[in-house]
Formats: C-alpha cells, sequence, structure tokens
C-alpha cells in the first residue's frame, strides 16, 4: 500500500500539501520574551519573537535529548531549552550549551528552522517540498494589503480532517439550509443549479439563479503558495456601513483529524463609516457569526471520517469534486518528485 503512489497522494492530501504557507495561530499568542507551540500538518513547531520582535519558528526539538523547546525561555533574542539550557538560535544553529564548555554542539545546526511571516494578525509558516525548498514571499489576498479594508479575525479549532472545511467551503448551497435561521442566509431560493468559472489562479463555484442575495459563490484560490478561498454576504442596509460583507477563508491541517480554521471577516469602509462598522461588528455581529460558523463545525465535526467513500454526489458538487481534483493532482505531482529523487539517489 505505501509503495502505491496513489494511496501515497491520498494520504499527502490528507495530512496537508507541502510547498505551501499555512496560518497557525493569531499574531497574539506570540508574546515577546514566550515561547509558543504550535502543531500544524502533523509537526510540533515552537515560535517565538527576537529582540527586535520578528518571529522565529523551529522545529519543537532540542537537539540535547529532545525536551520540548516550548518549554524553555526566551533569552537574547535566542531559545534556551530548560532542561539544560542548550541554546538555539532563529535558523536552528546551537549558539551556546551553557553546562559544558566548548561543547562541540555549538556552531551545529541539528534542528529545522521554518520560514516565518505574519499579516492581518495571523502567523504563517511555510511548509517546504522537495521541489520548493526555499519559502517564496508570503501571497497574500489583495484585501489584506489594502488600506481601504478593515477586517477581524475569527480562529477556530474544528476536530475533523481540514478537507472537509474546505469541502464545506466549495459548497455555497449548503447556506440555504444549514444557516436558514440566520441574519442573511435565510434569504434566497433553495434549489439552484452550479456552476464553475475558471479563474487566473483558481476557480469560482457560484450559483446560477440567485445572484447578489446570499451566499452565492465561492472563489476558490489554488495557484499560489498560500490558498485561500473569498466568498461575499450581501447585507440589508441594517448590516451598517459598507459593502458585502467578506469573508477570506484560510485551513490548516493540525493533523488527519484536527483543523484549524482561520476567517476573516472584512468591509471596505473607511473614516467615520468605518469605525461604526467595527462597533457595530463587535456589540452585535460577532456573536451571530459565530453561531453560523458553529453550524458548520458541529455538523463537520459529526461526519464519519470516511465519508468520502460512501457519497453519493449530484450536480451542486461539482466545486467539492474540482477542489479535491486540484489538491490530488499537486499530491501526485509532489510524491512523483519525491518517488523521481529517491530511484536518483539509489542509481
Ligand atoms: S534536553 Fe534540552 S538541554 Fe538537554
Ligand atoms: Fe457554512
Amino acid at each position: 500500500m505505501r509503495d502505491n503512489p496513489e494511496f501515497r497522494a491520498e494520504e499527502r492530501v490528507n495530512q496537508g500539501l507541502l510547498g505551501q504557507w499555512y496560518a497557525v495561530c493569531k499574531s497574539v499568542q506570540v508574546r515577546d520574551g514566550e515561547p509558543h507551540a504550535v502543531k500544524a500538518l502533523g509537526r510540533d513547531l515552537v515560535l517565538w519573537r527576537d529582540e527586535a520582535g520578528k518571529l522565529q519558528c523551529l522545529e519543537d526539538y532540542c537537539p540535547h535529548r529532545g525536551a520540548l523547546l516550548s518549554r524553555g525561555e526566551v533569552h537574547d533574542g535566542f531559545i534556551a531549552c530548560r532542561y539544560h539550557g542548550v541554546t538555539l538560535d532563529g535558523s536552528g544553529k546551537v549558539v551556546r550549551v551553557p553546562a559544558m564548555p566548548e561543547c562541540a554542539l555549538e556552531g551545529r545546526r541539528p534542528v529545522t528552522a521554518y520560514a516565518v511571516d505574519e499579516s492581518r494578525d495571523a502567523v504563517f509558516v511555510y511548509f517546504p517540498s522537495l521541489d520548493k525548498p526555499d519559502a517564496p514571499p508570503l501571497p497574500l489576498p489583495a484585501e489584506f494589503t489594502s488600506d481601504e479594508w478593515t477586517s477581524f479575525l475569527c480562529v477556530s479549532p474544528w476536530a475533523c480532517n481540514y478537507r472537509y472545511a474546505i469541502d464545506n467551503l466549495a459548497d455555497p448551497m449548503h447556506g440555504s439550509y444549514l444557516h436558514s435561521d440566520s441574519f442573511t442566509l435565510a434569504y434566497g431560493a433553495k434549489q439552484d443549479l452550479m456552476r464553475i468559472d475558471p479563474t487566473q489562479d483558481g476557480f469560482i463555484v457560484t450559483r446560477t439563479a440567485q445572484v447578489g442575495e446570499n451566499f452565492d459563490w465561492t472563489e476558490m484560490v489554488t495557484e499560489t503558495a498560500a490558498p485561500y478561498c473569498r466568498l461575499d454576504i450581501p447585507y440589508p442596509p441594517k448590516g451598517g456601513p459598507g459593502g458585502p460583507f467578506r469573508i477570506i477563508g484560510f485551513t490548516t491541517p493540525v493533523d488527519e483529524h484536527n483543523c484549524i480554521v482561520f476567517f476573516w471577516r472584512m468591509r471596505k469602509v473607511s473614516g467615520t463609516a468605518r469605525e461604526a462598522w467595527r462597533f457595530l461588528y463587535r456589540t452585535y455581529l460577532d456573536e451571530r457569526h459565530w453561531h453560523v460558523l458553529e453550524q458548520d463545525r458541529e455538523m463537520l465535526v459529526n461526519m464519519p471520517d470516511d465519508a468520502r467513500k460512501r457519497e453519493m454526489l449530484y450536480q451542486h458538487d461539482i466545486g467539492v469534486t474540482r477542489i479535491r481534483r486540484i489538491m490530488l493532482n499537486k499530491a501526485k505531482a509532489q510524491v512523483a518528485t519525491e518517488d523521481a529523487a529517491q530511484t536518483r539517489s539509489a542509481g
């Protein structure tokens, strides 16, 4: 089984594609002077800030005897293991072995370092693949780098494989059923057909009959080193100032049975309208949106892990089918590259 490239490609998708940036936590969780542990793609990592406040990320493993570095301390911008004080820099190099003068460990680089960046209140880490070992600059949605958009980041751990969260986003039709009791999602037709429109860097899955009324479409941005999705929820006038309520979603596999969803709730508003919107959001809308998100979480975490094996898909699932195919093809390419490298080194 493990020699079968098809099986390994499927396994790779389940664990998380490599050669990508993933959101791993909120920026505020990495406080000055304190290590912070995260888990993503089955790997334990430690994050901390150096003296300039710049994020550093290593595998959470002390090279001396394997203690968790995240249980250590930050000194002079380095991370020191609490067990015997071995100290590493952000490149994974041992800079000090305080218990042993001129220890041979000093100067060696036995720990894997990860590229790390942050944007809009979240920390992103790059997980290299064999064919893309070096992190490209973190590519971000245009809304993130524009001052016109204001955002609230909402982060939620879900006890399901991340693919369920992605499938859910590629399926706008569920809005009219699962969220039929919500503020805006109650509107619109209960029947429809779905269509796919390719874009430069992915595709849009959209309802054909219902336009501008509800959660009508999702844009899946796949051809980037930090895949995400974008969707709009049109608001009635009492939803406050600004255009549609936009959601940008990133999904991160923690392990095969857990993920974290990162949803930025955004609105294009400026000046005093922006302040009015932020106040309205905090006091009134945030709770409603958590309610909607909880409906998604509840539904997904209670689905069996192997639901995919017994599905009976119909026309509305074209977005789900498309995103799965894209991810599987990427996984197949990664596995093929790894196999070719192994064959070369064996020969
Ligand atoms: S295990 Fe970390 S210093 Fe010994
Ligand atoms: Fe939903």
